[in-house]
């Protein structure tokens, strides 16, 4: 084999493996409620609905500090009960790619099934400031890219 023809072999091999791991890390962030971000009024469930979030993912709930917190929950009867025994208090930001007054916290999901996150403040649960994210399994799949104009038209055997 000549060198070069190593080389290209190589370099192709190198290549493939780049886009196979690429592949395989599409993970996304996920803002929780889209650009309403964390609040009240917001409608989770039907965002959640029309949101999946899959292993590997990251939620990015957004939210102004001093009126809202985000807490984890056990399990389905706390959130419908807004019963914040045994939860996990998430609030503490790290994610600083916000606007101004606003802070960010990210919460990698490394399980499929799912998780209930809520407001403690006041009654903000109680109004609806709650989300049941059923997490799917990853990887997210990669959106297929469209097909050409015209593609499936011409695919028989032309002139038979
Ligand atoms: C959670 O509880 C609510 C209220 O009881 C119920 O409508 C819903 O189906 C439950 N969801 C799951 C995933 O069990
Ligand atoms: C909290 O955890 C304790 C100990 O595991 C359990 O007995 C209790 O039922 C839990 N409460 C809720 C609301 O999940
Ligand atoms: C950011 O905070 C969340 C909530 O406490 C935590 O789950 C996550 O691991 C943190 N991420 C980093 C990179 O510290
Ligand atoms: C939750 O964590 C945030 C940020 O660290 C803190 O400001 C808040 O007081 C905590 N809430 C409770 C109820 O512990």
């Amino acid at each position: 084999m000549a060198r070069e023809e190593v080389l290209q072999r190589a370099l192709l091999a190198a290549l493939i493996c780049l886009g196979a791991a690429t592949l395989g890390a599409r993970a996304d962030l996920v803002q929780v409620g889209g650009s309403s971000g964390w609040g009240l009024g917001i409608n989770y469930p039907l965002w959640a609905e029309q949101n999946p979030v899959y292993v590997g993912d990251v939620l990015f709930f957004v939210f102004p500090p001093a009126i809202h917190t985000v807490f984890a929950l056990p399990n389905n009867q706390s959130l419908t009960a807004c019963d914040f025994s045994n939860s996990t208090n998430l609030s503490q930001p790290n994610n600083s790619n916000v606007a101004p007054g606003l802070v960010g916290v990210n919460v990698p999901v490394s399980a499929p099934g799912p998780d209930y996150y809520a407001c403690e403040v006041d009654g903000h649960c109680l109004d609806g400031m709650k989300v049941a994210i059923n997490v799917l399994p990853g990887p997210r799949p990669v959106l297929a890219p469209a097909p050409a104009p015209g593609a499936g038209i011409a695919a028989g055997p032309s002139g038979a």
